[in-house]
């Protein structure tokens, strides 16, 4: 499988195959499968931050029209493994969070639901809570589920001293809520020992998997059907309570298919979020701006139900070159919801500070930002001393400048004004690893049509059904039209999740080695009824190689001084990113995650109230995102390449790339047309006055 592929229809623009069903309203999402007759649940939810639920009465609810069921810990299921603090809900009457569920009403309707639920009397005992982040937190520890030791090489504090050129500062991101178009829902249905889920996810095996022993259910009792998927940004990549609660209901109700649809106010406390991380970050370098100090400390808040670090470190590690180096990261653990993936979990926090810092050290060297990045680019992964597969970071910064007119840039802030209004450049890097999983299998069975392709995949509304059905196409050497591509029900061959940037990597491979399979057991043209299974293995390549993909963001900004009003004026990411599977999904990705990266920069932050631990401003009218009047001109484009070291296609994944670093240039540029240098996002415009 060294060979890449010979292409036909990867590498080609191909409109996505599910948008005409979704446009004409046809396509299946979870919330909508019909049923003659469901149940629908509204929860009940903690409204303290600490404490117990001391007694909930469910009388009123139980004596309310329309009522089935009404789940407390009182009632609820036993599970078969508690270790979860997320996922073994209503087990005790302990609350760890504000919005965590104590219970739920099933009912004949949703607003029969909800009305019953709001006639429950909860009293609380209350205890002393704490959700403030700071670095000097007491608890502050180190993460037990971190993806990296400390780093310690050299001597730092001895190299910072003695640095003809340093910076020293501190940089923070907010908390950040992923807030896809489609809510998180679950249609939870027990059918004798047997329980399905249809269900908004980015991967049905893994969910299954995870839900399976906590419900101390066999995995072959329990389907999970999840076919299309209206955006995650990884809010759906783990299984959250959500779900749980819903197949909890399930239980409770057997033969009544139960609904749930959880609110854009719920998904502020339930279903994950980025969690807010304070970096500190010092570098040192000589006149010439290479790095002889980089030390990056940094914290993120985690939440006492369970552990999740966000690792703004994680990029630190590989980007630049350096000889006395220390990272270290550790994390908070508070009385708040539960954080999670969301788009680039770790590199999209970290290379806010690291990417700012480096402009910070260029305007200290009196070196162009561009080039003191080249300067610093390693021959190999700090990290880990393997060669890079592909490290073109710097044919992303020449080749970015040059298309966005990099040189029309003056270095001195202030120095452009049009209109009353600064105007200014800036830049950062981009990377993400480049990660295969193993074991997607996938199965090709030849019909009188053509192809049957079956995979457990997940297209989160990214593209995921057409560059798996041109990836087939070509692995068979048949037109796309003749690959029916079936994906998201765990009735299907196994896959491994939609996160990380590794599906397609993953879930390619597989189909190419069924492919293959098919071949040469079956021949070039085998006979209907005829199929083979192929599985992803891990890459061999990632003992020998490190494997990342990079970019460079350019971003121009324009800021009126009387005001403070920031807008971005253009945006333009250069990626290699390997082989481009389609043009048009991969371009949606990468310029989708920038927008998100615009996002970072000038829109999104969770507002925690100190005194009742929730996010108070949870919903879209108060948690402001990008919408098209911000994004007036955004690009992306990439390097020609193929990656033989990313698997069969040649092809890295181009899910989150796009987000990483974007909110660093908008910064830059920021500083470039102001001189004012804002280190804690999102950037608004009293920074300016
Ligand atoms: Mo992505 S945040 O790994 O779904």
């Amino acid at each position: 499988m060294s060979d890449l592929l010979t292409t036909t229809a990867v590498g080609t623009h191909q409109a996505r195959l599910d948008g005409p069903a979704k446009v004409r309203g046809l396509a299946p999402y979870a919330y909508e499968h019909p049923f003659d007759d469901p149940l629908f649940l509204y929860p009940l939810q903690a409204k303290i931050a600490r404490g117990q639920a001391a007694h909930i009465d469910p009388s009123a609810a139980e004596a309310a029209e329309g009522v089935v069921h009404v789940l407390t810990h009182d009632n609820a299921p036993e599970l078969a493994d508690t270790d979860d603090g997320e996922l073994a809900i209503l087990r005790s009457a302990e609350i760890g969070f504000r919005g965590q569920y104590l219970g739920a009403v099933i009912a004949t309707t949703p607003e029969q639901a909800r009305h019953a639920a709001s006639l429950i009397e909860i009293t609380y005992a209350q205890d002393d809570h704490d959700v403030e982040l700071r670095e000097d937190h007491p608890a502050s520890r180190e993460p037990e589920s971190g993806s990296g030791d400390d780093v310690r090489t050299g001597n730092v504090d001895t190299a910072l001293a003695e640095a003809a050129v340093s910076i020293d500062e501190r940089y923070s991101t907010p908390m950040e809520h992923n807030n896809p178009m489609e809510p998180h829902t679950t249609v939870a249905l027990r059918d004798g020992d047997e329980l399905t889920l249809w269900t908004s996810t980015q991967g049905v095996h893994p969910a299954r998997a995870t839900l399976a022993p906590i419900l101390g259910v066999e995995q072959e009792k329990i389907r999970i059907i999840s076919p299309h998927v209206g955006g995650g940004f990884g809010s759906k990549g783990l299984p959250h309570a959500d779900m749980m609660l819903t197949a909890l209901a399930a239980q409770a109700v057997p033969g009544r298919p139960v609904k749930y649809a959880v609110t854009r106010q719920q998904m502020f406390s339930i279903t994950g979020y980025r969690a807010p991380t304070l970096q500190h970050i010092r570098l040192g370098a000589r006149t010439d701006g290479t790095l002889t100090a980089f030390a990056y400390d940094a914290i993120s808040m985690s939440s006492q139900t369970k552990e999740f670090p966000e690792e703004s470190t994680k990029p630190g590690r590989m980007m630049y070159a350096g000889d006395n180096r220390r990272l270290t990261q550790r994390v908070v653990p508070l009385d708040v919801p539960v954080p999670s993936w969301m788009r680039a979990p770790g590199e999209a926090s970290g290379m806010v500070g690291l990417e700012i810092a480096m402009d910070e050290l260029a305007v200290a060297a009196g070196i162009d930002p561009i080039e003191l990045r080249v300067r610093n680019d390693p021959t190999t992964d700090p990290d880990t001393g393997l060669p890079f597969n592909q490290r073109r970071l710097i044919d992303c910064l020449r080749e970015g400048a040059d298309r966005f007119g990099w040189e029309k840039r003056n270095p001195q802030p202030r120095a452009r004004q049009e209109n009353g209004w600064f105007v200014g450049m800036g830049v950062a890097s981009a990377t993400y690893p480049a990660s295969r999983q193993p074991g997607s299998v996938a199965r090709i069975r030849r019909t009188p049509e053509g192809f049957e392709v079956s995979i457990g995949a997940a297209d989160l509304g990214t593209g995921t059904w057409t560059v798996l059905s041109q990836t087939a196409a070509d692995a068979l050497g048949v037109p796309i039209g003749q690959v029916d591509l079936r994906i998201g029900d765990t009735a299907l061959p196994n896959a491994t999740v939609a996160g990380g940037s590794t599906g397609l990597a993953s879930w390619s491979t597989a189909i190419v080695t069924a492919a293959q399979e098919l071949r040469s057991e079956h021949g070039a043209d085998p006979a209907i009824g005829a199929e083979a299974h192929g599985e992803a293995e891990a890459n061999p390549a990632a003992e020998k190689f490190a494997l990342h993909s990079f970019g460079a963001h350019f971003a121009e900004v324009r800021i009126q001084p009387t005001t403070g009003e920031i807008r971005l004026r253009r945006m333009f990411g250069m990626f290699s990113a390997g082989r481009i599977v389609n043009p048009t999904t991969a371009r949606s990705q990468l310029i989708g995650g920038m927008t998100m990266g615009v996002g970072m920069a000038l829109h999104e932050k969770g507002e925690l109230d100190p005194r009742f631990g929730h996010v108070v401003n949870h919903d879209l009218a108060e948690y402001h995102v990008p919408v098209n009047a911000d994004i007036t001109d955004i690009e992306a484009d990439w390097l020609d390449e193929k990656d033989p070291q990313a698997g069969p296609l040649g092809a890295r994944g181009v899910g989150e790339i796009g987000i990483v670093g974007a909110a660093a240039a908008i910064a830059n540029a920021a500083f470039n047309a102001t001189g004012v240098r804002v280190r804690d996002l999102p950037i608004f415009g009293d920074a300016f006055l």
